[in-house]
């Protein structure tokens, strides 16, 4: 049996939504753009939603247009995908790593504080794996010193923190619809803010600098002509995309109810097996089930990368669970002496299992009994 790691759920209507888009005559940024970012807007419950080409780029313009910059210091997680590392470094500051708490695998508040410079200006929070991080403990710190906060939420979509969406919460959040999250258009990102200028200088920087967008120019009675006063770039989502991810959102209550009552059975089903930690949900948080992910334990009859092998082995796909960006050759070279117990284990122990909504219950118990042969 084969049981790959994650399949977009995706049927006739993304198709429909894509063919409709091609006749349409407009493929760029346009009207499918517009109507998904409203869509979202009442989705997330928060006042702007900007498109863009993905959430990297989103992170990436969030700082710019939080000002950060030359030799200023963000806090980050070093347990995150790379992409939340590389925007602080190519907006050309300094990213400096804060240890995650081992159950929750999202920044540590108390970690927080004692990392922070004359220098910190800014803290990317993540939610790994779709589970929110502690926000309310990170914005009274981040209150406290006057920083400013970008949720990175490629994975939360549909999240809830204390009974909130994810969206509105911090200063500006990001989203991803990568394939590897709940909704996919193969690459697509949107950036989420209550703070009017930001969402306004998001708009002008995903498209060149332009002070006003070609669908919006296209549909003036008069000519008008667009001018430059920043030096943007082409972060633009297609209409193509945001068809899909219109039709996407549309499944996400159900795709949602599925990746649960997966998660929950991979759970209850593998409560057994000693040698193994199932992931940890805060009181405070309703996670989508981007991924589920299991903790090996000391004394694990497999380390992780054997597990994953003996999986591989009998056809499941998983993958390590989250990387460590410190240990990575550019991060090392770059930053020395950074220690992060935590992370390091994290990244040595953890394995992702296959979960996505048309997972079958049969390939499901292919999955559990395959570990428990194997971690017997
Ligand atoms: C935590 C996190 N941040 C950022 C990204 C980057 O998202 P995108 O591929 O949309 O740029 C990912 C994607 O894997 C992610 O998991």
């Amino acid at each position: 049996m084969i049981v790959p790691l994650t399949k977009p759920f995706l049927d006739r209507n993304e198709e429909e939504a894509v063919v409709k888009v091609l006749r349409s005559g407009w493929h760029t940024q346009g009207p499918q753009v517009e109507i998904l970012e409203k869509e979202f807007c009442a989705y997330t419950k928060v006042k702007h939603a900007v498109a863009v080409s993905s959430c990297t780029t989103g992170l990436y313009l969030s700082l710019l247009i939080a000002g950060i910059g030359k030799h200023d210091e963000v806090l980050v997680p070093s347990f995150t995908f790379i992409a939340t590392v590389n925007v602080i470094v190519q907006a050309g500051a300094v990213p400096v790593f804060v240890e995650v708490d081992r159950n929750s695998f999202n920044i540590d508040p108390n970690q927080l504080e004692k990392k922070i410079t004359k220098k910190t200006k800014s803290i990317i929070v993540v939610d790994q794996v779709g589970n929110p991080c502690d926000l309310d403990r990170v914005k009274k710190i981040a209150r406290k010193h006057g920083l400013f906060i970008i949720q990175d939420a490629a994975c939360s979509l549909g999240s809830l923190y204390k009974n909130k969406r994810i969206g509105g919460l911090a200063d500006v959040t990001c989203f991803s619809f990568h394939p590897r999250k709940v909704i996919s258009s193969g690459e697509g990102g949107m950036i989420t803010t209550n703070i009017k200028s930001i969402a306004q200088q998001a708009k002008i920087l995903r498209t060149h600098g332009a002070s006003i967008s070609d669908y919006k120019r296209h549909n003036t009675i008069k000519i008008t002509a667009e001018s430059y006063s920043v030096a943007g770039f082409n972060y633009r989502l297609t209409d193509i995309q945001a068809a899909i991810v219109i039709a996407q959102m549309k499944k996400l209550p159900s795709i949602i109810k599925k990746r649960t009552y997966l998660a929950n059975r991979y759970t209850n089903f593998l409560a057994s097996i000693r040698s193994i930690r199932t992931p940890y949900t805060p009181s405070y948080a309703i996670p989508n089930w981007q991924s589920y992910i299991i903790t090996l334990l000391p004394g694990a009859s497999l380390l992780q990368e054997e597990l994953m092998q003996k999986l591989l082995d009998r056809g499941i796909v998983t993958r390590r669970g989250v990387m460590a960006c410190h240990l990575e050759p550019y991060y090392k070279n770059s930053i020395r002496n950074c220690s992060l117990p935590i992370t390091e284990m994290l990244t040595k122990n953890t394995v992702t299992l296959p979960l996505f909504p048309e997972l079958t219950v049969k390939q499901q118990d292919y999955v559990i009994g395959s570990l428990k042969l194997l971690l017997k």
